[in-house]
């Protein structure tokens, strides 16, 4: 079993990394971070007003200070990331030093047919179909970045793919991370 370090689950919007780290962590008997949720009660509002009321730049600050802050907890935990969070090579370093990348790749089109009115309504950058497109393409590159891809099918849940990668962490020894 894996020593004192965190799994940090990294992928565009909507790939489903909340809910899959909720089920990884229950799996494992490890805490769970969603790092959103942490900037949220850290700002003392929701990400649409912070991006609203102070612009994204500010968003990504208390972003990296959130996310150091819980790459050094004691326990290790499951860390369930927002979609930009690897845009920055300081965060992509923070994370690698202190655990596991695990990319959760849908496609756009799996991502798009899964998320509805509401969840779109949540993320500010995924207001428009064709530049949340853009965005993704975009990004393909630095999620590839991470410790390892997570190719994800339209039929997979997400008890599927928290069991897959359950089944990969635990048949890791500490040595090998
Ligand atoms: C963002 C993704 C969101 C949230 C913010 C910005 C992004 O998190 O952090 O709206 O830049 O991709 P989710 O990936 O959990 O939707």
């Amino acid at each position: 079993m894996v020593g004192n370090r965190n799994i940090y689950l990294t992928g565009f919007m909507g790939s489903g990394k909340t809910t899959v780290g909720r089920r990884l962590a229950h799996e494992l008997s490890w805490d769970f971070v969603d790092l959103d949720e942490a900037i949220e009660a850290r700002a003392g509002m929701s990400i649409p007003r912070i991006f609203a009321e102070r612009g994204e730049e500010s968003f990504r600050e208390l972003e990296s200070r959130c996310l150091r802050r819980e790459a050094t907890r004691e326990e290790p935990a499951v860390i369930a990331t927002g979609g930009g969070v690897v845009l920055d090579p300081g965060n992509r370093q923070v994370m690698d030093d202190s655990g596991l990348i695990f990319w959760l790749h849908p496609s756009f089109e799996v991502i798009s047919a899964r998320l509805g009115k509401s969840s779109r309504a949540r993320r500010p950058l995924f207001s428009d179909e064709e530049k949340a497109r853009a965005l993704y393409r975009q990004r393909l590159d630095v999620y590839r970045t991470a410790t390892y891809e997570i190719p994800v099918e339209a039929d997979e849940t997400a008890s599927d793919v928290a069991a897959r990668i359950s089944f990969f962490v635990r048949g890791k020894s500490c040595d090998t991370w």
